[in-house]
């Protein structure tokens, strides 16, 4: 059964002459338990699309369906409900808030209206399994690039989400940092979650159950 089913999705930046088809008919289909990677060149509309599943943005045309849940013509109310609780983002440059620890940035998630009333023991959980514990006290400024991202990670699984969407979630990692992040993206595949992936690299496609190329707006088998 697909967790993420997007159809048909249309979505233009720009007006008049400066319009830009950026999406023009994209189709996304997941599963629980896979990881599709999405690959392309830059400005090819990756970003744009993970922000269409998220509810983080809203397409022309098309319609997109999260864990049962209608994301086309969603309400904010609802949109906002779907991106603290079915959806878990993870971002190239981490996105954690710089004046809080890196433990406060995955229980801040956990706080937030909507969260699972089970986030904070979750939250625990996760620093302990993601190696985080020695260093959860620590500002985002005094911790390692790979630490950044594992706290986004913990922070982006604490309220369970049926989805994780990834955007270039290694591009800003050493190789050894980002093979790190790249098992945890499995793992929360391996847990029953679809995780749709953006990356231009190789090595990410390699963890991967599927590699899409995102080309003249739409999606193709790579
Ligand atoms: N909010 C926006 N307003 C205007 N143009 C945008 C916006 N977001 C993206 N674009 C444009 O859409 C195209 C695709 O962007 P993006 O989805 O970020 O590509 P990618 O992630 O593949 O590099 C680019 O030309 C970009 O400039
Ligand atoms: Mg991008």
């Amino acid at each position: 059964m697909a967790v993420v089913r997007a159809e048909g999705l249309v979505k233009t930046f720009g007006e008049g002459r400066a319009a830009r088809r950026v999406l023009d008919g994209a189709s996304l289909s997941v599963a629980a338990g896979e990881v599709v990677a999405v690959v392309g060149r830059s400005g090819t509309g990756k970003s744009t699309l993970l922000h269409l599943i998220g509810g983080l943005d809203r397409p022309e045309a098309g319609s997109i369906v999260v864990d049962g849940v209608q994301v086309t013509g969603a309400g904010e109310r609802a949109l906002s409900r779907l991106r603290r609780r079915r959806v878990g983002f993870v971002f190239q440059f981490f996105h954690l808030l710089p004046e809080l620890t890196g433990e406060a940035n995955v229980l801040l998630a956990g706080r937030v209206r909507h969260a699972r009333p089970d986030a904070a023991a979750r939250g625990q959980e996760l620093i302990d399994r993601l190696g985080l514990r020695a260093v959860a006290g620590s500002l985002p400024s005094q911790l390692s690039g790979g630490e950044q991202q594992r706290f986004a990670i913990a922070r982006a699984l604490v309220n369970d989400p049926a989805v994780l969407l990834a955007d270039e979630p290694t591009g800003n990692l050493d190789v050894h940092a980002g093979a790190e992040v790249l098992q945890l993206l499995r793992a929360g595949a391996d847990e029953g979650r679809a995780v749709v992936m953006v990356t231009h690299e190789a090595s990410a496609a390699s963890i991967a159950d599927r590699v899409l190329r995102l080309e003249r707006g739409r999606l193709v088998d790579a």
